[in-house]
């Protein structure tokens, strides 16, 4: 008897380049246009006719004149930009690309803890990371990224305290650089909280004169060594404005080097490893098992099937108004 093996069509090996022309035609046949996050790979990030971070990306979304978005990113980001531009049709090579931040905070859990914290007499205003599902944005005031953060926090009044959720880490240092005191729900990114301080140290002795970026929502034991901390797109300026060829080691999702680089190929840019908890081994986890899930083959997919999309929900609206008044006005 013969015994036929079949392999899942997604683990079939296509050429990239064959993948990359077809897309095009896709997108030209479907009246589509790509949105890529600096965090998924390179491939993806060329094919795209817009990258950026959270904040840029939530914009340009707005700005679309095609019928459909594809966001090669994770699922809070598509689902803002279906917020911010309900009428288009939204799509993501993968729908079970989540993120550890939006997952420690769930909605059900911030009602209660408001409610908890207003009990005791807290009289607050709860300021999101936009690293949140839409059902938890629904129950806050104001949204932030990691590129506006500072300007919405003064937006908040002097006399009201503040709830920053979800990153611990994003909140411990906008406490410090604001001056504003903050409740902090107890999140984090898990790709950032595993950065190996030890080999960062001496990666920084090994590499005299290198200079340390760290993205804020770095744990405290990586910022208090950065020279500069900044989202991504404040990574990119800060490397274009120094001229004289420099290495940097890079405290973030390590896909972030690939616009660092086509952006200002004179320098050099070495990932920070991370470090396993469970056997403090340095490891690769500096890349985002949910970024990572974005491929070519699932963006040809969802261009040629038209799924999977992020549908419109009831409690999008209320989502909507908070997200308008924080990255757009
Ligand atoms: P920014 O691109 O806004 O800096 O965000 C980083 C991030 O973790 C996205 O998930
Ligand atoms: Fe979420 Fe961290 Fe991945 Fe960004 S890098 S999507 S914060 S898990």
């Amino acid at each position: 008897m013969t015994l036929t093996v079949l392999t899942p069509p997604e683990l079939v090996e296509e050429d990239p380049l064959d993948l990359m022309d077809e897309i095009d035609a896709l997108k030209k046949e479907k009246d589509a246009v790509i949105l890529s996050h600096f965090y998924v790979d390179g491939d993806l990030q060329e094919i795209a006719d817009f990258t950026g971070d959270s904040l840029k990306l939530a914009r340009d979304a707005t700005t679309v004149t095609a019928g459909t978005i594809v966001f090669c990113g994770v699922h809070f980001m598509g689902e803002s930009a279906k917020i911010l531009s309900p009428d288009k049709r939204v799509l993501m090579p993968d729908l079970q690309a989540g993120c550890s931040l939006a997952d420690s905070c769930p909605a059900d859990k911030l009602a209660a803890y408001q409610q908890e914290l207003r009990a005791k007499g807290h009289d607050f205003q709860t300021v999101a990371y936009i690293n949140t599902t839409a059902a938890v944005k629904s129950l806050c005031d104001w949204i932030v990224t990691s590129g506006n953060a500072r300007e919405i926090i003064d937006r908040v009044p002097a006399d009201k305290e503040i709830l920053f959720v979800p990153d611990q880490h994003l909140g411990r240092y906008l406490s410090e650089v604001t001056g504003r005191k903050m409740i902090l729900w107890p999140g984090s990114c898990m790709v950032h909280e595993v950065f190996s301080i030890q080999d960062l140290l001496r990666a920084k002795r090994n590499n005299p004169g290198s200079i340390i970026l760290a993205h804020p929502e770095c744990p405290h034991s990586i910022l208090e060594h950065a020279d500069m901390i900044g989202g991504t797109e404040k990574m990119r300026q800060y490397v274009a404005s120094v001229k004289e060829p420099t290495k940097f080691l890079v405290a973030t999702e390590a896909n972030m080097i690939y616009p660092l680089q086509k952006l200002a190929p004179w320098h050099e840019y070495l990932p920070v490893p991370g470090i396993m908890a469970s056997t403090g081994e340095t490891c690769a986890c500096n890349r985002c098992p949910h970024m990572a899930r974005n491929t070519l083959q699932k963006v040809r997919n969802c261009l040629r099937d038209g799924k999977p999309e992020i549908e419109w929900q009831p409690y999008f609206a209320k989502a909507q108004d908070v997200l308008r008044r924080s990255l757009l006005k």
